[in-house]
């Protein structure tokens, strides 16, 4: 299983990047937009907050067969591990077959049917990155449509791994997870409350008072 953080927000990633076991980033144009960031730059201060085995997921901005495959080969010059994240459109589609066919690492992305992820899988896509919550937002089933998917990944042996994304709460993390899916991507906050227990946090606080009333400042094996 990989864990991806979805966000260009470097303060945030370097703040959870200790407590996750973090395969690196995912992002789109959106995310990148927000931040106003350059790619190189925010590779870079990434690389330094994840460390050289960091695995950064970049999502192509041309949307034409042409533009795409160049764009692909472009980013694949930068020296970083980087998987061309490519939308599953009818022109992505066709990218996708055309630069698999040199085996350029590459995501499918915004997947938001079976048949889609189905297509990208077959020629070849390394990952498949079915937006969940946005699926359910438009009155389908995104765990439903991530397990189908699954399935078939599992019952035509594809090598295609699911990259889960989209999430809004817990739940559908956990959800996916139960499927058996390959990756998921989440955003800072979904990850900064998996790693948050409250009543964890409560009991380390009573242990402590315990131990203080007797022990004072001693440690453990004093
Ligand atoms: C990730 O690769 C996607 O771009 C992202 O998870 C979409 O999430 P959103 O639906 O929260 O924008």
């Amino acid at each position: 299983l990989e864990i991806y953080l979805d966000s260009t927000d470097v303060a945030g990633i370097k703040n959870l990047c200790p407590a996750l076991p973090l395969a690196g980033v995912t992002t789109n144009p959106s995310i990148m937009a927000a931040s106003g960031v350059g790619l190189y730059d925010l590779l870079t201060a990434l690389t330094e907050v994840i460390g050289p085995h960091g695995r950064y997921h970049v999502q192509v901005v041309n949307n034409t067969v042409e533009g795409i495959v160049a764009e692909a080969r472009k980013l694949l010059e930068l020296p970083f591990d980087i998987i061309v994240k490519i939308p599953a459109h009818t022109a992505g589609l066709s990218a996708i077959k055309q630069l698999k066919k040199d085996n350029i690492p590459l995501l499918a992305t915004a997947i938001y049917t079976v048949q889609q992820g189905m297509m990208a899988a077959l020629h070849g896509a390394d990952y498949l990155a079915p937006y969940l919550n946005r699926i359910d937002n438009q009155g389908s089933d995104g765990v439903g449509v991530v397990a189908d998917l699954q399935g078939m990944i599992d019952r035509y042996q594809l090598p295609g791994k699911l990259l889960v994304a989209s999430f809004k709460n817990v739940n559908q993390v956990l959800q996916v997870l139960k499927l058996g899916v390959g990756a998921v991507t989440l955003p800072l906050d979904i990850a900064q409350q998996i790693l948050t227990t409250p009543a964890t946090d409560t009991a380390v606080e009573k242990f402590s008072l315990d131990w203080q009333a007797t022990f004072a400042n001693k440690l453990s094996f004093e």
